[in-house]
């Protein structure tokens, strides 16, 4: 068994709130119990290459638990395609060469998908790695849920609660975009959570007349006013069937600069779809759009939960040598699953999830 006397605990991409709960759980546990030097890696991978690096021991980690953010700072940089000096370079060599200078013996790397490619990436090259399943958007493969998901659903949540005040009194239909990336969990799940009466996912190509129409009919049985949870990356019913057609048009309109010179900048999904809604029912129409607000702010008690439970199985199994791993969530506990099984891949709402299931049978449409 390989014995493990010091690690590096980095955070990388999109950060989220539970990545210093992680942080804390990991560090109490590997000093105190397992007698594990921590040493904190700044800015994602990026601190591999400056060595930027913080204290992490009992002390300073004392407070993170309701802490937003990452005390460490996060970026979305590859090892093997690093910004440097405005160029795009391998800086694989350089960070093997500093984990070595810096005496670490296994990288613990919290993160999404892109997080548990580069782990694999460094894993590849013989540095032992366990990595944590972190995002909102809950699309890490082979674990059930990712920590910071639960946070960001009851933000989300809370907004589509508030919209439909406000809906109701105006009589209106409100769009509200969620993020999620290509995966529809969290405004799947906000979106049954908070009520609303149409949910657009990227699962499942939308078509407006399909909207419209359950939009109309709620109108018809009484109901003035509507809520529509549009996915960040949800996709019209033609694009997901002219994919080429839809990237080169993207791309063109990349291109384009506006009346003042500047870059173009793509309209939210939620605005083009409040405008067809408005044009195919003449409902009043008003867009929202969340933003990063969903990323923001303390976790919630199941995310603290979720985070103390990841870190501290993290810091277990790295004392027992059981490396090159994710630490997933698998029923009721958190196990390590190989790193391989993760890496690359992506976990989407399937088709026949029970939560769509839900949705339907509680007369939400699909927009299909
Ligand atoms: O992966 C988390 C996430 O918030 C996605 O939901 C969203 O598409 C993306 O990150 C936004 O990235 P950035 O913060 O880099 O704009």
């Amino acid at each position: 068994m390989q014995k493990i006397k010091k690690v590096g605990i980095l955070t990388s991409g999109g950060d989220c709130p539970g990545l210093n709960a992680v942080i804390r759980g990991f560090v109490k546990a590997a000093t105190r119990q397992y007698g594990i030097e921590c040493v904190g890696i700044c800015d994602g991978f990026k601190g591999l290459v400056s060595m930027k690096t913080m204290v992490l021991n009992d002390s300073t980690v004392s407070g993170l638990l309701t802490m937003g953010g990452t005390v460490l700072g996060t970026a979305r940089e590859k090892p093997y395609k690093m910004m440097i000096n405005g160029e795009k370079v391998d800086m694989t060599e350089t960070i093997l060469k500093n984990i070595k200078t810096m005496g670490i013996d296994a990288l613990i790397c919290l993160g999404g998908g892109g997080t548990q490619k580069n782990a694999f990436h460094l894993m590849q090259q013989g540095i032992p790695v366990v990595t944590l399943p972190k995002t909102i958007d809950n699309d890490v493969a082979n674990t059930d849920i990712t920590f910071g998901f639960d946070t960001a659903m009851q933000i989300a949540t809370d907004a589509i609660d508030r919209l439909h005040s406000t809906a109701s009194s105006h009589q209106r239909v409100m769009v509200v975009e969620i993020m999620g990336h290509n995966a529809g969990w969290l405004t799947l799940g906000s979106g049954i959570s908070g009520g609303a009466d149409v949910i657009l996912i990227p699962e499942i190509p939308y078509q407006i007349e399909a909207i419209a129409k359950a939009l109309e009919e709620r109108h018809k049985r009484g109901k003035k006013f509507s809520i529509v949870a549009v996915a960040e990356g949800a996709i019209s019913l033609n694009d997901a069937e002219h994919p080429e057609e839809m990237l080169a048009k993207q791309e063109k309109l990349l291109k384009k600069l506006d009346a003042a010179g500047l870059p173009y900048i793509k309209e939210p999904l939620a605005t083009k779809i409040a405008r067809k809604i408005e044009a195919y029912t003449g409902f009043e129409t008003r867009v929202t759009t969340l933003g990063h607000v969903q990323r923001g702010g303390i976790p919630t008690a199941t995310d603290r939960f979720l985070s103390t439970r990841l870190g501290t199985r993290a810091a277990q199994c790295v004392a027992e040598g059981v490396l090159n791993v994710m630490i997933s969530v698998k029923g009721d506990r958190c196990e390590p699953v190989p790193l391989e099984s993760v890496a690359g891949k992506k976990k989407r709402v399937p088709l026949d999830h029970p939560w769509i299931e839900s949705a339907r049978l509680c007369g939400i449409s699909l927009g299909d």
